[in-house]
C-alpha cells in the first residue's frame, strides 16, 4: 500500500532537455508516481552541477528527452509500497543523493553503493529506474528519461536508498548541495583518500565540488589545505572554508608554490575536481613521494590524461578515482555534518534561479560565473 499526502496534482512543471541545440525548456508533464521502494518528493531546490553541463553540452550522451538535476531537497509527499522499513514519513524533509543505489546487487550488498551496477546500466546509460522504466512522461505519454531522479521539476521520484532525512532546523534550499557537491566531497576525502589527521592536502579546481573538498579535508584534520584554481574570485573565499593557502595556477607556478609551502615535499593527498588533462597534471605535479592523487572531475566524454610513468612508479604514488560516495552510509553523515555546523552549506550557495531560469544558471556555470554552487529554488 502506498501512503500519500492529500494533494498531488496530475501534472507538473519540469525543465526538459529535448535537443542539445535548444537547451532546457520548461514544459508541463505528468507528475510521476513512486513504485516499490520509491518515494515521491515535492522538490524544494535542485543544485546545478557541472556533470549536468556535460550532458547539456552533448559531451556525455544521455537518452533524450530528459529531465536533469541530481542534487535535491524536498518534502516527502508519497511513499510507494515496500517502504515499511525505510523510516521515511510523509511530510518529512529529505535530501536526495545523485548516486541512487539499487540496494540489491553484489556491490550494494558489500556496502559499495558507488559501484552499483544497475545504477550505471539503467540510470546513467538508459535514464530509467530499476525496473528498466522511467517514471516521467509528457502529457501525451511520451517517455522522458531521468538523470538520477530528474530533480529539475516540481516533483521527483527517488529510490528510498538515495534519501536522507533533513532536520527541520536546516534550511532546505541551500541543503540541496548535500546530495552531490558535499556528498562527493565527503566520498573523496573519506573513501577515496581515507584522509588521516595531520596530512597535507591540495585541491585543484575549487568549484561546487572542490569547495566542499576543501572544507571536509579541513574538518577531517588536514594540517594544510592548499586551494588551487585559475580564477581569483573562486580562490578568494577559500580561507573561510579552511584553506591554509591559495594558488592561482594561471599566474603562479603551482608546483613550485606547493613545494615551497610544504618544505619541499609536496602534499600527501591531491584532489582533482575538474576532469581535464591540465588539472590532472597539476594534481600529480604537487604530489609528495608516496602520495595519493584522488581524481573526482569527470571528463567531457572519453578523455585521457598524461601520467609520468617512472615518477609514479619510483615514487610509489597512487591514483585513486572517487565517484560519489556510499550514499546509504555517507549521505546521512554529510547531512549531520551540515546540521551541526561542522561544514557550511548555506554560504556555498551563491546564486538562486527559478525553474524557468535553469538554462541561464547552467550558462553562468559554463562561463565560470558561479562561486560555490547555484541552485534552482522552486519557490522563486
Ligand atoms: N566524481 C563524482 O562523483 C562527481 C560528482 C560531481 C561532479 N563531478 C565532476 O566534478 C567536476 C567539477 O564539478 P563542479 O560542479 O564542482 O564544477 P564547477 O564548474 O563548479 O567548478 C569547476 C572549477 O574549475 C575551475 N577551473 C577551470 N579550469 C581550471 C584549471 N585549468 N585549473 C584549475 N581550476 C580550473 C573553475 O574556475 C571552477 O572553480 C566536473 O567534472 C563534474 O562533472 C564528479
Ligand atoms: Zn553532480
Ligand atoms: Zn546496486
Amino acid at each position: 500500500m502506498s501512503q500519500q499526502a492529500t494533494t498531488v496534482p496530475g501534472t507538473m512543471r519540469a525543465a526538459v532537455l529535448r535537443d542539445i541545440t535548444k537547451g532546457l525548456q520548461v514544459e508541463t508533464i505528468r507528475t510521476p508516481r513512486p513504485r516499490f521502494g520509491e518515494v515521491l518528493i515535492k522538490v524544494a531546490a535542485c543544485g546545478l552541477c557541472h556533470s549536468d553541463l556535460h550532458v547539456i553540452g552533448g559531451a556525455i550522451s544521455f537518452p533524450l528527452p530528459a529531465v536533469l538535476g541530481h542534487e535535491v531537497t524536498g518534502t516527502v509527499v508519497e511513499l510507494g509500497p515496500g517502504n515499511e522499513h525505510s523510516g521515511l514519513q510523509v511530510g518529512q524533509h529529505v535530501a536526495g543523493g545523485f548516486l541512487m543505489p539499487c540496494g540489491q546487487c553484489e556491490a550494494c550488498a558489500a556496502g559499495r553503493d558507488e559501484l552499483c551496477g544497475p545504477f550505471f546500466d539503467l540510470n546513467r546509460l538508459k535514464g530509467c529506474l530499476y525496473d528498466g522504466q522511467t517514471r516521467l512522461a509528457a502529457q501525451d505519454g511520451e517517455p522522458i528519461y531521468m538523470y538520477s531522479m530528474g530533480g529539475l521539476a516540481e516533483y521527483a521520484v527517488v529510490p528510498a536508498t538515495a534519501l536522507a532525512p533533513v532536520p527541520g532546523s536546516m534550511e532546505l534550499v541551500p541543503a540541496a548541495i548535500l546530495g552531490c557537491a558535499a556528498m562527493t566531497g565527503f566520498g573523496a576525502v573519506r573513501r577515496g583518500a581515507d584522509l588521516r589527521y595531520g596530512e597535507t592536502v591540495a585541491v585543484v579546481a575549487v568549484g561546487g565540488v572542490g569547495t566542499n573538498i576543501v572544507q571536509i579535508a579541513s574538518v577531517f584534520g588536514a594540517s594544510q589545505v592548499i586551494a588551487i584554481d585559475v580564477d581569483d574570485e573562486k580562490l578568494e573565499p577559500m580561507r573561510a572554508y579552511g584553506a591554509t593557502a591559495v594558488i592561482n595556477s594561471a599566474t603562479q607556478d603551482a608546483r613550485a608554490e606547493v613545494l615551497r609551502l610544504t618544505g619541499g615535499r609536496g602534499v600527501d593527498v591531491s584532489f582533482e575536481a575538474l576532469g581535464v588533462p591540465d588539472t590532472w597534471k597539476t594534481a600529480l605535479d604537487v604530489l609528495a613521494d608516496g602520495g595519493r592523487m584522488v581524481p573526482i572531475g569527470l571528463g567531457a566524454g572519453v578523455q585521457t590524461a598524461g601520467v609520468e610513468i617512472n615518477r609514479t612508479v619510483r615514487r610509489s604514488q597512487r591514483i585513486l578515482g572517487s565517484y560519489g560516495a556510499r550514499t546509504r552510509q555517507d549521505l546521512p553523515a554529510v547531512v549531520d555534518l551540515a546540521a551541526r555546523g561542522v561544514i557550511n552549506y548555506r554560504d556555498v550557495v551563491s546564486r538562486r534561479f527559478s525553474l524557468e531560469q535553469a538554462g541561464q544558471g547552467y550558462e553562468a556555470l559554463r562561463h565560470r560565473q558561479v562561486q560555490g554552487r547555484a541552485v534552482v529554488d522552486m519557490s522563486l
